[in-house]
């Protein structure tokens, strides 16, 4: 039987996140994808599987300029039948993440090219792979954009406005919280505390500075997936500002959770099975 697994993808460049799940049907998902570098390995994890979908969390190189490169070129074989997605505006990363924009207006210039592939997501948007269900917890709101209290502060704009969507198979469950920061994990606990229980959870910005303990604590998992290589999974303990930890503290966190599987890039690629392929036995009905 046909199993559905999920691959978090080592870094090729210094550090990125690349997510790729791999349908029972031999269909592909990819998140983010990292960069240009990280391409040559994400083909040999797709291994000419036809890409279904392609989700990106936000518009930061690390995320997203490996797509950028593959839509700039045209007609390549990664190519994705959809592209899921909401990106802060222009004018928005402009303002509030000058620093930052220049990676979302590389991918504004080619995107006329994803045509009907576009798709724009928004909360509570469900769609579907095979087996897979993809729930859009949060996203970039045009009318309530998520802004650090101070302008200049460290919480990242574009890390804040993330997408965070859950997966489920028929197997496990998986919590995909991209890079967001204290403020979008506020905002997720306040709408979506409910819906966050997981068996594998994305840590949150590499798991530094990403969202506060209370959002782990509500997702309960028994797998973290950490986007880290050695330098950022062993960093030395910091305190950034305004709720902003860094890696170890983070670490910390997990294990007083009792958290004991942590895959983490910085040691290969790691392989995960979602779901056997063996349909669970229907309860027994009493009476
Ligand atoms: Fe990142």
């Amino acid at each position: 039987m046909a199993e559905t697994l999920l691959y978090l993808q080592s870094e090729t460049s210094a550090f990125m996140m690349s997510i790729v799940l791999i349908t029972s049907a031999g269909n592909a998902v990819v998140i983010d994808g990292g960069r240009p570098e990280d391409l040559p390995l994400l083909r040999k994890i797709v291994g000419g599987r036809p890409v279904k979908a392609w989700i990106l969390t936000h518009p930061h190189l690390d995320h997203i300029t490996g797509f950028s490169f593959i839509l700039s070129r045209g007609g390549d074989p990664l190519m994705p039948e959809k592209v899921y997605y909401h990106f802060p505006t222009r004018e928005f990363m402009d303002e509030t993440e000058p620093g930052e924009a220049w990676t979302l207006r590389s991918f504004l210039s080619v995107e006329d090219r994803l045509g009907e592939r576009k798709v724009t997501v928004n909360e509570g948007d469900v769609f579907r792979v095979d087996e897979l269900t993809f729930t859009v917890l949060q996203a970039y709101e045009e009318n309530d954009p998520i802004v650090p209290a101070r302008p200049g502060d460290q919480n990242s704009t574009g890390n804040e406005n993330s997408l965070v969507f859950r997966i489920d198979s028929p197997g496990k469950s998986v919590l995909i919280l991209g890079d967001t920061g204290p403020l979008g994990g506020d905002r997720l606990m306040s709408r979506h505390w409910r819906d966050l229980r997981c068996d594998i959870v994305q840590m949150a910005h590499h798991g530094h500075g990403g969202v506060g303990a209370e959002v782990y604590l509500a997702a309960q998992p028994t797998t973290c997936l950490w986007c880290c290589a050695d330098w950022l999974y062993d960093e030395e303990p910091m305190y950034l500002s305004e709720r902003l930890w860094g890696t170890s503290m983070t670490r910390n966190w997990m294990e007083w959770m009792g958290v004991k599987d942590h895959r983490v890039t910085k040691d290969g690629t790691q392989k995960l099975v979602l779901w056997d392929g063996e349909e669970k036995a229907a309860p027994i009905s009493g009476g």
